[in-house]
């Protein structure tokens, strides 16, 4: 067993030696996502001093203002992963197309998406934001990678995970061996092993959903959140309501606390307002490798096809149990729901 205090390297050759299929150049892409990491980490830590608060006056594909740190955390991730002859192609939430490797760079067999920097709005409140990356091996024969490289189903993916910084940075990840949790050490500029193997609890108690978006939401998502916020003591009811802001702390925090995340689809977003490439699917392969669970009120996240680079879906994702009684709620076959039922066979529409 691998002393705790490895770096990321020595934990990754270790795994390599654990479980032989993996070669030395897939671990290649996961060392060059932890260097990227380490670049934004610096950044994001001198944010408060440098000139990298605040917006570009830009506008992304998705219609949402760009912040300086945003292009910096995209520039950087393409820069490093796109130089290393790894990947035959990048997607990122930053940018509207795939993003080549550059002209004359050896074109590899691996796929990155990827969200540069998640909970922008959250950057100058120095709350905590991060990265999500999703690695896919390619499809495409040869040349450079094409979109169909990117649009793969969330089944498919050979590692995910994310970088959280905050008071302090972590990067997760899963290689479908696992989820194992670094913490980055400044002064000797590594990531070492602090979480080994997490695994989340079947139920948690807390629900992390931005409720300002209550009267959007269909009936099952609400009945789903009246319930946990019911007094039930007997099954532990009410949750602790816990929502940042940034998708990667909320998840974070569910992870090793147990409790559900979600972001329905509403009136507003009818398909939800996370993206399946690069936030939801690499989060849901994370969240079942530690025992939990990811769907979209009907399906695995991870059975998803996507059709196009920033297709949104709806999310409930977290511990399973919780997941669950979310999907059995919107599914309308809950027992509190023919409960309900029985007692007031005319319901009113919930306003
Ligand atoms: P991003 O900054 O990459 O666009 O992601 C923001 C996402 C996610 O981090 C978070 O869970 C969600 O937006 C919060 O949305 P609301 O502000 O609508 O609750
Ligand atoms: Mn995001
Ligand atoms: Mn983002």
């Amino acid at each position: 067993m691998l002393q705790r205090a490895a770096t990321l390297s020595q934990f990754i050759l270790q795994q390599e030696r654990e479980f032989p299929h993996a070669t030395g150049e897939f671990t290649g892409v996961l060392t060059d996502i932890a260097l990227a990491a380490k670049m934004i980490n610096r950044e994001v830590t001198r944010a408060g001093l440098v000139d990298v608060l605040g917006y570009t006056g830009g506008v992304n594909v998705q219609g949402e203002r760009v912040q300086k740190l945003d292009v910096f955390a995209h520039e950087t991730i393409t820069r490093v992963l796109g130089s290393t002859g790894q990947l035959a192609v990048l997607a990122s939430e930053e940018d509207e197309d795939i993003v080549p490797v550059p002209e004359g760079q050896p074109v590899g067999k691996y796929v990155v998406n990827f969200d540069p920097l998640d909970g922008s709005s959250n950057i100058n409140a120095n709350v905590n934001i991060g990265t999500i990356f999703s690695v896919l091996p390619r499809v495409s024969r040869a040349g450079g990678g094409t979109l169909a490289d990117c649009l793969q189903p969330g089944v498919r993916q050979l590692c995910a995970g994310y970088v959280m910084y905050g008071s302090s940075t972590m990067l997760v990840y899963t290689t479908g061996n696992g989820v194992h949790g670094f913490t980055f050490e400044p002064s000797i500029g590594e990531f070492l092993l602090s979480h080994s193997r997490i695994r989340t609890p079947r139920r948690g108690r807390i629900y992390s959903v931005n409720e300002g978006n209550y009267y959007k939401w269909n009936d099952g998502v609400k009945r789903y959140v009246d319930w946990v916020k019911s007094d039930d003591g007997e099954s532990g009811r009410p949750y602790s309501s816990r929502y940042v802001g940034s998708l990667v702390a909320d998840f974070h925090r569910n992870l090793l606390y147990g409790g559900i995340f979600l972001y329905p689809a509403d009136r507003r977003n009818p398909n939800g307002k996370l993206r399946v490439l690069y936030e939801a699917a690499p989060l849901a392969f994370v969240a079942e490798q530690a025992g939990g669970a990811a769907s979209d009120g009907h399906r695995r996240i991870l059975e998803i096809v996507p059709e196009t680079l920033h297709q949104r879906t709806p999310l409930f994702l977290g511990s399973s149990d919780d997941v669950e009684a979310c999907v059995e709620f919107i599914q309308g076959r809950h027992p509190a729901v023919s409960q309900e039922r029985r007692a007031d066979p005319e319901p009113r529409p919930r306003r």
